[in-house]
Order: structure tokens, then C-alpha cells, then sequence
């Protein structure tokens, strides 16, 4: 929100993709028996709607979860937490206004006042269930408390996902002053890059591109086996970072997917709405009519004027390699795509010669259509064969 308290369009793209990913996230894992309960923790819910009238996260969250916990025989709940009274109590009276009636009994709300970084201290120390299945959503203010042991421990606890934001542009703009060390140690900034990326990291010894530092953060917040999505919500000058943090290369791809909404490969690229460079995802924010294409409600996601990317280039790399289904999968969510937004590349590579698909056996199978089995699917190894100059 801005100082009037009016939403702003990058929060709104950052809200509509969480309102995206979290009803898919549910069907998933409801899907699964293995799981009892969901828990989503929304730590710095806010007040719950704008000024300008715009729901906030936790309303937005409620409306996923109540939908979500009428259909699957789970237990939900959502923990709404800040640490100003007021915001929860606003938030209380929204929600039983706006629901009234509605409620339904798997799906239970707490209302908290903590701090984000103890609630989320207790939540791990207390987290036992190994059948509940967690969500976090991380929407502060400043970067200062979004450190990755934090994360870290969080993700650990079990099988859970993180959705960090980052006010990228207040870090970035300030890197200069780090390396000169006219900033020193007393600045949370300092201690928020030695903790999360290390003091020996280049960032303290060169400029770094936006691309590169964002890159950096991305790598750092993927500890152990967690795999981090990451992009750029930018809005005028300035840039916000959205970190993902999940498991699953399923949840991975459903998080992307809620970034494109249903874009197929032809529409993708003829809107050039978003822009990939350097392995960077960026989503540029317009308000008002300069945008195409009205993707996000009011805020507009518009054409940037850089290389979208989406061409054999991302594929550079995996000429003269032979990889599976699986891998190939991976290496295309790795480059912020889909596996539908190359489904034609793919099938004009192997027309082209530049692609040969063989089964299991190492027989070459001309009929196999690429893409068929992309997907997480380590049983159906399918080889793909990259040629090229
Ligand atoms: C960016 S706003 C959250 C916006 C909210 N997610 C939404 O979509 O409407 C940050 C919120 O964090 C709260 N806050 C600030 N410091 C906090 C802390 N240490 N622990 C918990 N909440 C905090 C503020 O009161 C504010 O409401």
C-alpha cells in the first residue's frame, strides 16, 4: 500500500498471483490422502482491504480457503497474524461481514498479534504433525527480517512452501554503498546480504546487474533440496522480487503457471508481455492504458522492449546433450517457462533435425511427439537427443 493506503498495482500482480497459485495448490494436495490438514500462514496480513477498496491477503486468502475447505474432506487453517491489533481486528470485521453465514467447519481462523519472526520461531519449534501440509505467505514491509535460516528451518519442519516479496529496488539501489563500505554493519542491509549470501560473495567485491543480484538471491534462498522460483514484479522504476520456495517441481510449475495465467505458446509470444533475460522473469506493471492486455485487473502487465528470450537461445545450452523427460522438464522451468510455451519449438527442432526422441531401449521413435511427456514423471523416460550448430 502506498501512504493514502491505496493498493498499488505491483501488490495487486503479487495478490492475484497468490489468489492463483493457492486454490491449485489445494486441489494438488488434497488429491493426495497422505495429507490431513493445510495450515496457510499469511504473517503480515494487514488490515485486509485498501483504501481504494482492494482486498488485501487475507481476505483474498479466506475467499481461496473457504472455497477449497466446501469441497475437500481436509482440516484447514489460516492463521492471520500482524503485529498491529488494529489491522487484525479490521480484518475480523471484514471477514465476518463479508462471509456471514458462510463458514464451514473444517476450516478454522486465528487471529494473531506476534511479531512475523517469532510466530514463525514458536510455529517451528511446535510443528509435529508430519500429515499437515504448510503454506507461507511472507509480505513485509522491508527486507530486514526476510533472512533464509529463517526459511530455512521453516521448510524443514515438514513439507511446506514459502512465498517471500522483496522490495528488490530498496536493497539494490543501496549496493553501492555496501561495497564502499560507507554503509557498515549497523545497517540491517549489511547483515541481511553477509547472512544470506555469505561475506565472501561477489556482490561485495563488483557491480552486479538486477539480474544477477536477483539470481543471487534466488540461489541463496534454495537451501537443501528446496527449489526457489523467483521474478520481478516492476513498476516504473522500481522492481519488487517474488521468491518461491517449494519441493515439488510440480509446485513449481503451478506457481509458474499462476504467473502466466492459461497463456498458450502463440499468444505468449505474440503479447510479449513478459520479458525473460538472463534466466529473469520480469513482469512490468503499467497503470492506465499504456498496457495490452489486462491481465491483472486494473494494473496492466505491458510489453518490454528487451529480447523476450523465447526462442531456440534458451535451448543453447542443451545442444549435443542427450537428457530424459524428466530432465528436460526441469531445465524448462529452470529457464521460468512452461513446458507448453516450447511445445512448438520443440516439435519444429525435431522436424528440423535438431531433435531426436527415443524411447527407453535407445530406439529412435520418429512418431513421439515432444512434450508429451513433459512432466515430472521419472517412469516414462522418454530421451531427448539435442543436435545442432
Ligand atoms: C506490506 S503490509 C502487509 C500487506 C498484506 N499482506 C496485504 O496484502 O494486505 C505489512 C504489514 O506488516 C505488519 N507488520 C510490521 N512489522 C511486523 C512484524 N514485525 N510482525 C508482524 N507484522 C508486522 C504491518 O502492521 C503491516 O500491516
Amino acid at each position: 500500500m502506498n501512504t493514502e493506503g491505496n493498493i498499488q498495482p505491483h501488490s495487486k500482480v503479487k495478490l492475484t498471483i497468490l489468489q492463483r497459485y493457492i486454490p491449485t495448490l489445494i486441489d494438488i494436495i488434497s488429491f493426495r490422502s497422505k495429507w490431513t490438514k493445510i495450515k496457510v500462514l499469511d504473517v503480515f496480513c494487514g488490515k485486509g482491504f485498501s483504501s481504494n477498496g482492494e482486498e488485501g491477503s487475507a481476505i483474498r486468502l479466506f475467499d481461496c480457503l473457504l472455497g477449497k475447505a466446501s469441497v475437500h474432506q481436509k482440516n484447514f487453517e489460516l492463521i492471520l497474524n500482524d503485529i498491529d491489533q488494529n489491522n487484525t481486528s479490521s480484518v475480523r470485521n471484514h471477514i465476518e461481514e463479508k462471509f456471514k453465514g458462510s463458514t464451514v467447519k473444517n476450516l478454522t481462523v486465528s487471529y494473531v498479534n506476534s511479531d512475523a519472526q517469532t510466530l514463525l520461531e514458536q510455529e517451528i519449534k511446535n510443528s509435529k504433525d508430519p500429515l499437515e501440509f504448510k503454506f507461507l505467505f511472507y509480505d513485509p514491509f522491508n527486507y530486514k527480517s526476510t533472512k533464509k535460516s529463517l526459511f530455512s528451518s521453516f521448510l524443514e519442519t515438514g513439507r511446506s512452501e514459502v512465498l517471500i516479496f522483496i522490495p528488490f529496488s530498496n536493497i539494490y539501489r543501496f549496493l553501492k554503498a555496501v561495497r564502499e563500505k560507507t554503509w557498515n554493519d549497523e545497517h540491517g542491509l549489511v547483515s541481511y546480504l553477509k547472512e544470506n549470501l555469505g561475506e565472501k560473495h561477489e556482490i561485495f567485491q563488483r557491480e552486479v546487474t538486477e539480474n544477477e543480484f536477483l539470481k543471487a538471491l534466488e540461489d541463496a534462498y534454495s537451501v537443501n533440496n528446496f527449489r526457489s522460483t523467483s521474478l520481478f514484479i516492476q513498476e516504473k522504476q522500481n522492481r519488487y522480487a517474488l521468491i518461491f520456495l517449494t519441493k515439488s517441481p510440480k509446485g513449481q510449475e503451478v506457481f509458474l503457471e499462476a504467473c502466466y495465467k492459461d497463456l498458450k505458446e502463440d499468444e505468449f509470444k505474440a503479447n510479449r508481455i513478459y520479458s525473460i533475460s538472463d534466466n529473469v522473469l520480469t513482469l512490468k506493471v503499467v497503470d492506465g492504458d499504456q498496457g495490452q492486455r489486462d491481465l491483472f485487473g486494473q494494473s496492466q502487465v505491458s510489453q518490454l522492449d528487451d529480447d523476450l528470450g523465447l526462442t531456440e537461445k534458451l535451448f543453447q545450452e542443451m545442444k549435443g546433450k542427450t537428457v530424459t523427460n524428466s530432465d528436460l522438464y526441469e531445465f524448462i522451468l529452470s529457464k521460468k517457462i512452461l513446458p507448453k510455451h516450447v511445445k512448438n519449438l520443440l516439435y519444429s527442432m525435431k522436424e528440423n533435425n535438431k531433435l531426436i526422441i527415443k524411447d527407453s531401449a535407445g530406439v529412435v521413435d520418429s512418431k513421439k511427439k515432444p512434450g508429451l511427456y513433459l512432466a515430472f514423471n521419472p517412469d516414462k523416460k522418454v530421451m531427448y537427443e539435442f543436435y545442432g550448430n
